[in-house]
Parts: structure tokens; sequence; C-alpha cells
């Protein structure tokens, strides 16, 4: 009998701790193998397997989102991963780098500075195939200018519509946590309605509503137009010492609902009395009974009524205030965000399409 099976046959009488020893190890390195080989095969740069707390779903590797030039000059802070640091977008690469042109998913131009002339569209690159340009604009149609020299250069439109190919609106609401406290709306309201208006001009629209609306109630007015700027700081607080703001936008289109609503009006606990995009439109995003939508009244004089009345009445006013306990507003979170929300919707874009018309597609405003 040779040693080996010696060793054997005392094994199955008692197996000796040294066998039990063996055995472990052999298994080790047999699951040690296994998940080596199996990671190798499916660690590949096109598409690796990802698993998360919900289950193994095929994620596609990094989008690459190229800035052209930064907005305005308004630059941001590209380093490190910014779009998994700042908003858990993953696999998302924002750079502003015209070198790195050839390996761009997505080539991002700022419409305003097309328009001035001040940049152009890099027209003699060679666009590397599945290349996709994106049209950029969070202004109204009625800042865009001629969009008509534009045809069919653009793959994709980022704005606030919500059918653009990248929807990014100036705000959205949050559902809240029941554990999250909800700010106490200040109670110590000394103005009935307040408005906020830098560009006053007579044409427009919600210059005539403030018109007639202030022959029948105070009507409170800060910013450059009345030489009363406000602060960045003291803005909200001002406008918290209001029962209504006027959320009235400038120009009157589609989906077009700005910070006035997002920002001044929901941040600081008064009341907005919008004038912008029809009623639907901002039943559409904003939160249920939070706002007074002028159209819904035959006339200004009939909406100060109302206004006068609700701010009397503490029940009927804490209605319009009844929201916040299940939702918060978020307001525009600067050129990053709008950027990383490319990735977000970058494997749902059509394989291929082309803005033959952009002029068509942006409309035309009213003022
Ligand atoms: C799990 O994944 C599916 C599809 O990717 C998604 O619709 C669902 O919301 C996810 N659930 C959780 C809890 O993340
Ligand atoms: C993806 O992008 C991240 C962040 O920029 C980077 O750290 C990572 O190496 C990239 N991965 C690949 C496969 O390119
Ligand atoms: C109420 O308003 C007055 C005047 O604006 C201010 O001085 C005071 O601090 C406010 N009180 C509270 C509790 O907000
Ligand atoms: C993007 O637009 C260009 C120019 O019209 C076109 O040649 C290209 O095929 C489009 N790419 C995609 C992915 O739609």
């Amino acid at each position: 009998m040779t040693k080996w099976l010696q060793e054997y046959n005392d094994s199955k009488k008692g197996t000796p701790a040294s066998v039990k020893k063996y055995l472990l190890f052999y298994v080790l390195c047999i699951i040690v193998f296994v998940l080596n080989a199996w990671l190798r095969a499916s660690w590949s740069p096109v598409a690796f397997i990802f698993t998360n707390s919900n289950h193994t779903t095929q994620i596609q590797p990094n989008v690459t989102v190229l800035l052209w030039y930064w907005p305005f000059n308004q630059v941001e802070d590209l380093h490190g991963d910014v779009c998994w640091d700042l908003y858990r977008i993953p696999r998302c690469r924002v750079v502003a780098e015209r070198s790195s042109f050839s390996e761009a998913d997505v080539v991002v131009f700022h419409n305003r500075e097309l328009v001035t002339g001040k940049e152009k569209l890099p027209l003699e690159l060679p666009r590397p195939p599945g290349q996709r340009w994106a049209w950029l604009s969070l202004e109204s149609p009625a800042n865009n200018g001629d969009l008509r020299r534009f045809a069919g250069v653009f793959n994709l439109t980022v704005s606030y519509r919500r059918d653009a190919d990248v929807s990014t609106p100036y705000g959205k609401l949050l559902p809240r946590a029941s554990e999250e406290p909800v700010n106490d709306i200040p109670q110590n309201k000394t103005d009935l309605v307040c408005w906020v208006v830098s560009n006053y001009r007579r044409s427009y629209r919600r210059s005539k509503v403030y018109q007639k609306l202030s022959t029948v109630v105070p009507v409170k007015v800060y910013g450059r137009w009345t030489n009363t700027p406000l602060k960045p700081k003291d803005l909200l607080p001002t406008i918290s010492r209001c029962y209504f703001y006027l959320a009235f936008e400038n120009s009157i289109s589609k989906d077009y609902i700005t910070e006035k609503l997002w920002r001044n009006a929901y941040q600081s606990g008064a009341v907005p009395v919008v004038l912008g995009p029809p009623v639907q439109d901002y039943e559409a995003v904003a939160a249920p009974h939070s706002f007074i939508h002028v159209d819904k009244f035959p006339s200004a004089k009939v909406l100060g009524k109302y206004l006068q009345k609700l701010a009397g009445d503490a029940e009927r006013y804490g209605k319009y205030q009844r929201w916040r306990r299940e939702w918060k507003a978020k307001s525009y979170e600067g050129w990053r965000w709008v950027l990383c929300q490319i990735c977000v919707q970058y494997h749902s874009f059509p394989r291929h399409k082309v803005y033959a018309d952009l002029a068509a597609w942006d409309g035309t405003a009213t003022t």
C-alpha cells in the first residue's frame, strides 16, 4: 500500500485535520479561478456587467460630453468626476477642451454666442460618426434670435421645454421625506403683493397687468426699474414678507416657467401669481393648488379683489401653502447640472435625428 493510499484510508476513518485543510484550499482555488474568468470575460471596455442593489443590468461605457465654450462666459469647475460627485450620475465625462472633439459623443453649443457671432460652429472639422451636436438654450424664443441659419446642423435640443431631447427646466418639485421638517411659512407678512422687476417695458403684457392691478391693490415693487434693487441675500427674506409674489415671465411661451416661480416664490413662502404659458403648462409641473394664474381672471381688477380677500382669510390662504408638506421646490443648479443631464438621456436618444428646421421647432413668442 502506498503512503498516499494509506493516508486516504486513514482519512476515511477519521478525516485528519490536514486533509480537511487541503480540501478547503482546493475549493477556494476553484472559486477564485471561476470568479476571475467570469470577471475577465465581462469586464470589457465595450460593456461590463454592473451589479447594483436592484439587479444586474447591462451598462454602457462612459459618455463624453464636450462643451464647446461656456455659456455667457460662466465658467464652472469640471475637475474630478463632476456628474457623479455632484449628482450621482454615473459614467458621464464632461469636458470643455476642444482637443477632445474627436472622442466626444455629444458636442454642446450654447445658442447666444452663436447668434451674436461671438462663437462659430466648427463646421470644417470632420464629425466622427455617431457624434451628436446639441443646441443649448434656456432662453425663450423671443431671445433666441434667428435660428434659420442652423437648419440641418443639430441632432439634439437641450432646453427648459418638456419636449426637448434633454429637458432641463428651471426647477422641479421633489417629494418631501416624511421626517423632513417643513420650513415654517413666515406668518409675519406685511405686504400684500410684491414684484421684482429689472427690465420694465410698457409693451410687455406683464406691465399692463401690473398697471391695472396696482390701481386696485398696493403692489410693492423692487428691482432696477424702481431703483430699489435687492441684494441676492435679501431677495428671499424680502419676498417672504409678502402674501403674494408676481411671478410674471418676460415672455410668454410654451413651458417657459423660470426661477421667478421655482425660487423667488416657492422658496420664499409667498404664493405666486403667475403670468406666462397657459394654465396647463403650469399644472403639468407645478405643485397642486400652489399658484394663482392671471388667465383665470376676467380682469386685473377681479384678480386684485380675489388676492385681497384671500389674504384676509387664513384658512383659504393656507390652502395655497399646503403643498409644502409633501413637496419641496428645487431651482436651477447651473451649467454642470445641465450638461450631466445629457448623459441621463443619452441612451434614449433616437439613433438618427437632425433638426432640419430648428427655427420652426423653437417657434415664435409674444411679449
Ligand atoms: C430596478 O430597475 C428597473 C429597470 O432598470 C427600474 O424600473 C426600477 O425602478 C428599479 N428599482 C429600484 C428599486 O431601483
Ligand atoms: C469613466 O469616467 C470616469 C470619470 O471621468 C473615469 O474615472 C473612468 O476611468 C472612465 N472609465 C472609462 C472606461 O473610460
Ligand atoms: C416680523 O417682521 C418684522 C419687520 O419686517 C421683523 O423685524 C421681525 O423680525 C419679524 N419677525 C419674525 C418672527 O419673523
Ligand atoms: C447629426 O446631424 C448630422 C448633420 O445633419 C448628420 O449628418 C448625422 O447623421 C446626425 N447624427 C445622428 C446620430 O443623428
